[in-house]
């Protein structure tokens, strides 16, 4: 009989896993909120204008938390803009997107999509415009109970209740030279440190998220992570990581060594927090947001960026971000929700960005359609069929060597379990070689009970650039794993190259 190469046994439990790492991200940007989650001309628009079709998409996808507004947008955003009557609303430029922002939806209207979409809200208040003022004006106005003048305009505005939002990311890759109010990470520090204790003063069981490097190849990287947090150390419970992968100079396996990459910026990251821990005689454990990972185009080859709408003047809601995603691309998608997953220790809270129209699972036509672009799969997937803890997955398997980081193997795995059974997610980021696996799950089974295979799901495609349009919004699709089966506590699957699985196990 073969021998077995990998095993799933709960004993190698990594963590119990927070809800909050199936998190999304929606920004005001392109055609996100305006002509993608509200479009009150729209026959599937409900009275608010929010288009059903989506919210059933998103609903789908199985979002925990949302972040919101932005992303760059929020670090020159005035909240205040966006509550109260409509008529009295003004239009601003949105300088980060060089668009027209007509803030006809805000606060109260995005938090009652949230409601219909099931998710919870985490906002990010602009620390680049703006400063604590602003920043405990607007934490006063959403989660306050005293009478004030802000909470009675809350109340004027339709909401008597608090919003009660638990996490708050101060600012917004403040790092980054493109940002608004882009500081050194002395200066962003001591400001998130005073802002942070103002907002602790106010609201004490609130969770702050103070930022980390939009990317690990910033120049600064690192050295941003420990001065901010020898400033905020105390003060915030996270930091954040934002990463985005594309494929470059067509080189499809070298992408597919992305994950490789998510895992040592997480684990750096990690490193850093506990070194400034240690130099504080401290045992507090930083934890990461990693609050924006997606595949993104956001480079040409020729290293130019394409991100600023391409008709002329501030256009309102341009088409701007509207990645179009292939099988490879969802692929690389399902390997990153992995490395998500084997860092639950540490990672207690992501955001996919984005949700819906930019660098999006879900897109729409304006007066027609919404459908699923081929990263929806591995997301709903891993959201709704992960368990409660996460466990390490050790595999034996062939590999290939990457530029950037050397001997990668083929496959990567984890599982999770819970109590009525346990998860495989599994990738073959090979894009030659087929992988035979073949599990030992004999330690999953309980005192004379079989393991049986529930339900199983395969993401390939023979063309790996194929993806769901308009046209063809189903192109790419997930299938039953062919010829999977457990037979005396082996788990036998094949992975076709460039392949991600889900099996549920019971
Ligand atoms: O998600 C798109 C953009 O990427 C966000 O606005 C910004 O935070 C990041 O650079």
């Amino acid at each position: 009989m073969t021998p077995t190469n990998a095993a799933i046994d709960p004993r190698f439990e990594i963590s119990r896993i927070d809800r909050r790492i199936f998190g999304g991200f929606v920004e005001h940007l392109g055609r996100h909120i305006y002509d993608g989650i509200h479009e009150p001309g729209h026959p599937a628009a409900d009275a608010d204008g929010f288009r059903a079709d989506v919210v059933e998409l998103v609903r789908e996808l199985g979002v925990s938390t949302i972040r919101y507004p932005g992303g760059n947008f929020v670090s020159g955003y005035r909240w205040e803009d966006g509550v109260g009557p409509h008529d009295e609303r003004p239009r601003r430029l949105d300088l980060a997107w060089h668009s027209t922002e007509t803030n006809e939806v805000g606060l109260h209207e995005f938090a009652r999509w949230l409601e219909l979409v099931g998710s919870d809200l985490m906002l990010a208040v602009n620390l680049g415009t703006r400063g604590t003022q602003e920043a405990i004006d607007l934490l006063e106005y959403v989660n306050s109970d005293a009478d004030t003048s802000w909470t009675r305009q809350r109340a004027a505005n339709g909401r008597r209740d608090p919003f009660a939002v638990r996490m708050w990311c101060l600012g917004n890759e403040m790092d980054g030279p493109w940002q608004l109010g882009h500081r050194n990470a002395d200066d962003y520090g001591k400001l998130a440190s005073r802002t942070a204790k103002a907002m602790r003063m106010l609201d004490p069981d609130i969770e702050l998220v103070v930022c980390g490097s939009s990317g690990s190849g910033m120049p600064t990287f690192g050295s941003w992570e420990r001065t901010v947090l020898e400033h905020t150390f105390d003060d915030v419970d996270f930091i954040s990581c934002h990463s985005y992968y594309q494929e470059r100079f067509g080189n499809a396996q070298e992408f597919l060594a992305s994950g490789v990459d998510m895992s040592r910026f997480i684990a750096s990251v990690v490193s850093i927090a506990d070194a400034v821990a240690a130099t504080k005689k401290s045992d507090k454990r930083i934890m990461i947001s990693f609050d924006e990972w997606n595949v993104w185009y956001l480079h040409n080859d020729e290293g130019g960026q394409d991100d600023k709408p391409r008709e002329p003047g501030w256009p309102v809601a341009p088409r701007l971000l509207e990645d179009r995603y292939s099988a490879l691309d969802a692929v690389v998608f399902g390997d990153l929700l992995i490395t998500l997953l084997q860092h639950s220790d540490r990672v207690r809270s992501a955001s996919l960005a984005q949700l819906v129209n930019v660098i999006a699972p879900v897109m729409t036509e304006p007066g027609g359609p919404a459908w699923r672009q081929t990263t929806f799969h591995p997301f709903s997937l891993t959201s709704r069929l992960a368990g409660e803890r996460a466990i390490s997955v050790p595999v034996l398997s062939g590999s290939f060597e990457s530029e950037r980081f050397g001997t990668v193997p083929n496959v990567n795995a984890v599982a999770t379990v819970d109590d009525a059974g346990a998860t495989l997610f599994v990738v073959n980021r090979s894009t030659g070689d087929g992988e035979d696996l073949r599990i030992d799950v004999s330690a999953l089974a309980a005192a004379g009970a079989g393991v049986s295979v529930i339900e199983s799901h395969l993401l390939h495609d023979d063309d790996r650039y194929a993806a769901n349009t308009l046209d063809e919004p189903e192109r790419v699709g997930v299938v039953p794993v062919p010829g999977i089966s457990v037979e005396d506590g082996v788990l036998s699957l094949s992975l076709p190259p460039i392949s991600w699985a889900a099996v549920r196990l019971g």
